[in-house]
Parts: C-alpha cells; sequence; structure tokens
C-alpha cells in the first residue's frame, strides 16, 4: 500500500471511530437530552487541547456473537487534556456503544489514564453514562469494576478525582463515582442507584420512579451522596471547570492563587448588624461569608443536602480557602448526623489538598433525639471531631455567637489544634445555653423563690453575663483575638499570610481509624 494510501486508511479509520455506535444511536441519545461523549469532553477541555488515546482498542468478547459486534475504542473516550491550561486526565463513557456498558476492555482503558493520571499528578474526570456491567461479557466485566475501584482507591488522596453522572449509573456501577472526591449531576438525564425501580417493587413493594429514586434531586438534597447537580450537559462541564481552578493538581502542591481583584484590607462596617440582638433569632451566616471573601464570590458544595451546615471554596487574596460554617438560619445550626459527615468529609478533603480552612462557629450543639441518637450520631458527630483533629493546615475559627458544649469543640476549636481563633464581641462560649444551664444548676433556688419566673430570668442574665461572652475563653488563650466584626476579611488574609508555613505531620502509622 502506497504511503498516501495508508494515510487515507488512518484518516478514515478515525472518522470511523470517532463515530461511536453510529449516526443513528448519536440521534436517539441527542434526542434524549445527552450529548455523546466527546461532544462532552470538548465541552470540557480547554478548546483543542484534547488529546485521545486508545481509539482503536476493541473489546475481545467471543460469546452470543459478539465478536460480529465491535466498535472501534468500545464503550468509551480517554485521554487527556487542559482545563484553564492545567493538565487533566479524562474518561467518557459512550453510551452509543452497548449503552455505554462496562466490558473488561472499556475497564482497562479507564484503568490506563487513572495509572497516568496518578503518575503524572493531574486530577481526572469521569464522564458517567453507561448501562452498567456488560451483560454478555459476564465475571470479566465484573473484574473490570474491581480493577477500577482498586484504581479509585490508590489514586484517592494522591489526585482529586471528579465524577459527573450525566446518564444512567446503576448497580455496582455507582461505587466508582462514590469513591471519587466530588459527584455531579445533570437534571432530569441522570440517576443513581444500586437497584433500580422493578427490584424495588419485587422486594420492598415500593413503587418509586427512576427520578425520585436517584435523580440529580434526591442525591443533591435528600441522600447527599452527590455534591453537585446542574440544568444540562454544559452547566455542568463549566463547573467541573470551575471547582478544579480552586485546586492543586496533588497532594504535593498548593492550590493554586490568582491575582486578587478584591482589596485585602476592605472592612465592612455592616457586619455588625448582622448577629441579632436575641440568641434566639436566627440569621443567614452566608452574609459574613459572602461579606469576607474576594469579590464576594463562594463556590457552595453540596449546597441542597445538610442546610445547618455550610461548605464550600472561596479565596483570600487570591489564596483559595475551604470554608465551613454552621447555618443559624436551619435548625439553629445545630450539628445532626448530615451535618456531622457533609462536614467531616469537606475538611478531610481540603486537608488532604493542602487547602487552609476557615470556620465560621454559631452552634447551639448536636441536635437532639431519638432519630438522631439511634441513628449514630455519636459516631457520626466524631467524624466531624475526627476530621479536624488530623486536618494539618492552617485552620482559622470565627465564633460569631454561640459555641456550646461538644459543638465548641468540634468546630476547630483551640483544644483540636485550629492554629488562630477570633470570636466576635458577641461570641457566647459555655457549656450550654443559659436558660439550659440555669434550670440544671440552679433549679431548687429558682423553685424556692416567691417569683420563680423574675427569679429564673435573674440568674439566666447572672449566667449570661458571666459565661456567655468570649472573655472567659480569651482569659485562658482559647481565643486569640477578640476582633470587631468589619475587620473579619483583613484578619482572616493576615492570619492566613502568617500561617502559609506552617508545618505539622500526623504521627507515622499504617493509616488512621476514622469512625465509620
Ligand atoms: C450490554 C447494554 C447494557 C448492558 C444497555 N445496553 N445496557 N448492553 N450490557 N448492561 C445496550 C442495549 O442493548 C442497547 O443496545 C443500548 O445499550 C441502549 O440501551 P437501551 O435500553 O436502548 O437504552 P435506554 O432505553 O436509554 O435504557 C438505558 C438503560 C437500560 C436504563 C441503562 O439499557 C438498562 O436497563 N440496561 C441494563 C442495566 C443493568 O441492569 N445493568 C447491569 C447492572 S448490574 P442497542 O444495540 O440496541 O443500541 C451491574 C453490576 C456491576 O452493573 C457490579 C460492579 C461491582
Amino acid at each position: 500500500m502506497a504511503n498516501k494510501d495508508k494515510i487515507q486508511t488512518l484518516i478514515e479509520k478515525t472518522a470511523e471511530a470517532e463515530l461511536g455506535g453510529g449516526q443513528d444511536r448519536i440521534d436517539v441519545q441527542h434526542q434524549k437530552g445527552k450529548w455523546t461523549a466527546r461532544e462532552r469532553i470538548h465541552n470540557l477541555l480547554d478548546q483543542d487541547s484534547f488529546e485521545e488515546i486508545d481509539k482503536f482498542v476493541l473489546h475481545q468478547s467471543t460469546d452470543f456473537g459478539m465478536d460480529k459486534k465491535r466498535f472501534p475504542g468500545d464503550g468509551v473516550v480517554t485521554g487527556f487534556g487542559r482545563i484553564n491550561g492545567r493538565p487533566v486526565y479524562v474518561f467518557a463513557q459512550d453510551f452509543t456503544i452497548f449503552g455505554g456498558s462496562l466490558s473488561l476492555t472499556v475497564s482497562d482503558k479507564i484503568c490506563k489514564v487513572m495509572d497516568l493520571a496518578r503518575r503524572n499528578g493531574a486530577p481526572l474526570i469521569g464522564l458517567n453514562d453507561s448501562g452498567g456491567a456488560r451483560i454478555q461479557e459476564g465475571v470479566s466485566s465484573l473484574a473490570g469494576y474491581g480493577n477500577i475501584f482498586m484504581r479509585n482507591v490508590l489514586n484517592s488522596g494522591v489526585i482529586p478525582q471528579i465524577s459527573a453522572i450525566m446518564g444512567p449509573a446503576a448497580g455496582g456501577a455507582v461505587y466508582s463515582p462514590a469513591l471519587t472526591d466530588f459527584i455531579f449531576m445533570v437534571e432530569k438525564t441522570s440517576y443513581m442507584f444500586i437497584t433500580g425501580p422493578q427490584v424495588i417493587k419485587a422486594v420492598t413493594h415500593e413503587e418509586v420512579t427512576p427520578e425520585k429514586l436517584g435523580g440529580a434531586l434526591t442525591h443533591n438534597a435528600t441522600s447527599g451522596v452527590a455534591h453537585f447537580s446542574g440544568k444540562d450537559n454544559q452547566t455542568v462541564l463549566t463547573m467541573i471547570r470551575e471547582l478544579l481552578s480552586f485546586l492543586p493538581q496533588n497532594y504535593r502542591e498548593k492550590p493554586p492563587c490568582v491575582e486578587p481583584t478584591d482589596d485585602p484590607g476592605r472592612t465592612d462596617m455592616e457586619l455588625r448588624e448582622v448577629v441579632p440582638e436575641s440568641p434566639q433569632q436566627p440569621y443567614d451566616i452566608r452574609r459574613i461569608i459572602d461579606s469576607v471573601v474576594d469579590d464576594h464570590y463562594f463556590f457552595e458544595v453540596q449546597a441542597r443536602h445538610a442546610l445547618n451546615i455550610i461548605v464550600g471554596f472561596a479565596r483570600l487574596n487570591g489564596h483559595p480557602v475551604g470554608v465551613v460554617a454552621n447555618q443559624p438560619s436551619f435548625l439553629a445550626g445545630c450539628l445532626d448526623i448530615n451535618a456531622s459527615i457533609k462536614g467531616a468529609r469537606f475538611v478531610r478533603f481540603c486537608d488532604c489538598f493542602n487547602i487552609p480552612l476557615i470556620t465560621f462557629c454559631d452552634v447551639p450543639g448536636f441536635l437532639p433525639g431519638t432519630t438522631q441518637e439511634y441513628g449514630g450520631i455519636i459516631k457520626h458527630g466524631a467524624k466531624l471531631i475526627y476530621a479536624y483533629c488530623e486536618a494539618v493546615v492552617p485552620k482559622i475559627t470565627v465564633i460569631t455567637r454561640k459555641a456550646y458544649g461538644g459543638a465548641y469543640i468540634v468546630m476547630s476549636s483551640k483544644h483540636l489544634w485550629g492554629d488562630i481563633n477570633y470570636a466576635y464581641p458577641t461570641a457566647e462560649i459555655a457549656v450550654m445555653g443559659p436558660e439550659g444551664a440555669v434550670n440544671i444548676v440552679f433549679k431548687k433556688e429558682i423553685s424556692a423563690a416567691e417569683d420563680p419566673e423574675k427569679k429564673a430570668a435573674e440568674m439566666i442574665e447572672e449566667y449570661r453575663n458571666t459565661f456567655a461572652s468570649p472573655y472567659r475563653a480569651a482569659e485562658r488563650g482559647y481565643i486569640d483575638e477578640i476582633i470587631l466584626p468589619e475587620q473579619t476579611r483583613p484578619k482572616l488574609i493576615n492570619a492566613l499570610e502568617f500561617l502559609k508555613n506552617k508545618q505539622e505531620r500526623m504521627p507515622a502509622k499504617k493509616h488512621d481509624n476514622l469512625p465509620l
């Protein structure tokens, strides 16, 4: 064959491979409101930066006439490219080829980019759209899943791993995304579940639609399995790019700084008015976060789950930080099971990737009740304690109002080796709230008084003046400084600057034993 014919052959084979399962199946994909694997990759990465590998790989299965059904590349598109100029590795399941189902060959391709990502210290992004295990391949396909899970765990904490669910993810197929750091879902076209509606109906007689069972809203709001959702393919891909802008390439690097566009000395007198006069009155902690961070820009994570705690990324003078904040406007900001897990997972992620933690504390305690106790609030609350204790990144805390009891200790207190702990003059740092404390400690005096109500009010006032302030904690050095609210931003930026060379390590060990 002449050289020009060889070149022509390559061009034709490439065009064939890039058509995936064929134009008809691409049309069906589009009719469902979904994009093809290559369309997704091209819209995720910087323009023209995608380098595809393994384009001509074929599956090896022969059962059920599969030897006559082979598509170049099989059911996944893999390779590398750039996001905001920085290298990433990517795979996108191709639903037009056997429904994106996972053959051993598909898993080999995915494992290859996972290994490349880990060895080269660059993030891995998986775009999922698959009917699960390739039914015709039997146990080979299951082996493929195992091979991927193994890599997910090897990569965990080495490089950021991000999953987007853009179509089905059923059965064991959900577990690779679940082992990654963040899960994005496309509203209406994606779902995740271990067992589908038919199996559920047969076993438990419950009737549920795929959307209700495992759609984007379910996993973002109810289960907390997912971290982000977007209304369509492009929204989700843009959000992934945004998330990566806060993250380092791997655990050895610091997160990327941007040229600051906001005044580091900016103060906000209105912050004096945010904490209400009455300790019973709620307020939105976002008001403080938004005021303090660069350009008022906060990239919230799990915004629809466990609303009593807020977590997300922001920048302070151009440096990425992870923000954790109790939210007094939901469940009074109490810590419960979901909030503890949400907070702990986020704190651990930030610590993996050298992202300093800023904690805003206004917490009346752990949520009381049998649901919480039976559900294991003890072990789940322990996760948040554990996460803050083991985090060696710079940890700065601002107590805006309540810091009561165990919850005070949890929220990055000095005792868990918080580096710099600030309090507003409105802070109340005590074992519990004044009403509860007085009713326990002065029960006899109150009931013996001529006017028990008046006596209780007096005792509450006395208790509040004595303990419900930041001064007792400041006397002991548990609070480093009581700051004026308007100074929060410059104080945080300055403290971060002085903590940027922090060196701290947990003792050498095989691995820790986080309460699960
Ligand atoms: C092989 C599959 C497939 C699979 C879909 N296809 N799933 N081929 N193995 N698992 C093929 C179909 O035959 C069809 O081929 C094409 O993909 C598109 O599928 P449709 O059914 O036409 O698409 P749609 O109507 O959108 O439905 C999508 C679907 C459905 C909901 C995902 O296909 C489905 O229920 N598939 C099976 C899901 C499943 O039970 N998977 C196994 C889970 S157990 P043609 O040639 O017609 O285009 C599992 C264990 C993993 O994954 C354990 C890991 C630890």
